[in-house]
């Protein structure tokens, strides 16, 4: 089945303005998962390598969409994009620092791979014509970083199986918290943010069962995030 999408115009101020954001936090995203890959790298020596060129590849990312701002003469608003993944960033340093891989490879392999996932194939139909086949190059590649880290977890799900759970309580409110910020922006340049929400869900109950939860608790998992992150939004809405 085709969806038809209008295309929106890329040159109204409305548009670019928004763009600026979008694209900030894409860039911001895509360079602290280059950082996440390589800090995972120096801690698991025997998956060095690989670890590394997944590095380079989000770097690669990185760089590309730099050049679709350049493109459309957009300048990428970084401040915005580095204050709002920072929460996510530093709780990938704590689990880091404890030597918790789980956490560090559930935030970066999990969560970020599959809001990555959700946004890029949201803004596939929209994107213009320079844009749309970076976009859909990169969605191939986040598909590998993603079963990377499902491949991992899964491999030692009895193990990991807690420390999944409790990283998961913590950055998945943070995620939607940061998507709950960007619903305007996104709206913007065409993509409907419930949209892109229910694509996030999809592919982490998906990643959640494929490491070995069951379908019932990887909707719990869910569910509770998103009771949390309404909770915290009615919270700062009333104070
Ligand atoms: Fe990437
Ligand atoms: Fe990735």
């Amino acid at each position: 089945m085709t969806t038809i999408q209008s295309c929106p115009d890329v040159a109204t101020d409305v548009y670019r303005d928004a763009y600026s954001r979008i694209n900030a936090m894409v860039v911001v995203g895509e360079g602290l998962a280059d950082r996440h890959f390589r800090l995972l790298a120096r801690a698991m020596p025997d998956d060095r390598d690989e670890l590394l060129r997944l590095a380079a590849m989000e770097g690669r990312h990185a760089r590309d969409f730099v050049g679709c701002g350049r493109h459309l003469g957009v300048r990428p608003a970084l401040g915005m994009a580095r204050q709002l993944f920072a929460p996510l960033h530093e709780l990938f340093l704590g689990c880091d620092r404890r030597g918790d891989l789980a956490g560090c490879l559930v935030i970066q392999g999990l969560i970020v791979e599959c809001f990555a996932l959700a946004a890029y194939h949201a803004y596939l139909p929209v994107a213009d014509a320079y844009a749309r086949p970076i976009t859909a190059a990169v969605i191939a590649d986040e598909g590998d970083h993603l079963g990377y880290a499902e491949r991992w977890l899964a491999s030692r799900f009895s193990v990991v199986e807690p420390a999944t759970l409790e990283v998961c309580q913590r950055a998945l409110p943070i995620t939607l918290a940061i998507l709950q910020r960007l619903a305007d922006d996104l709206q913007a340049i065409g993509i409907d943010p419930l949209e892109l929400l229910a694509g996030f869900a999809e592919l982490f109950q998906g990643a959640l069962e494929a490491i070995g939860f069951s379908a019932s608790v990887a909707r719990r998992v869910l569910a509770r995030a998103v009771a949390t992150a309404m909770g915290a939004a009615a919270r700062t809405a009333t104070a």
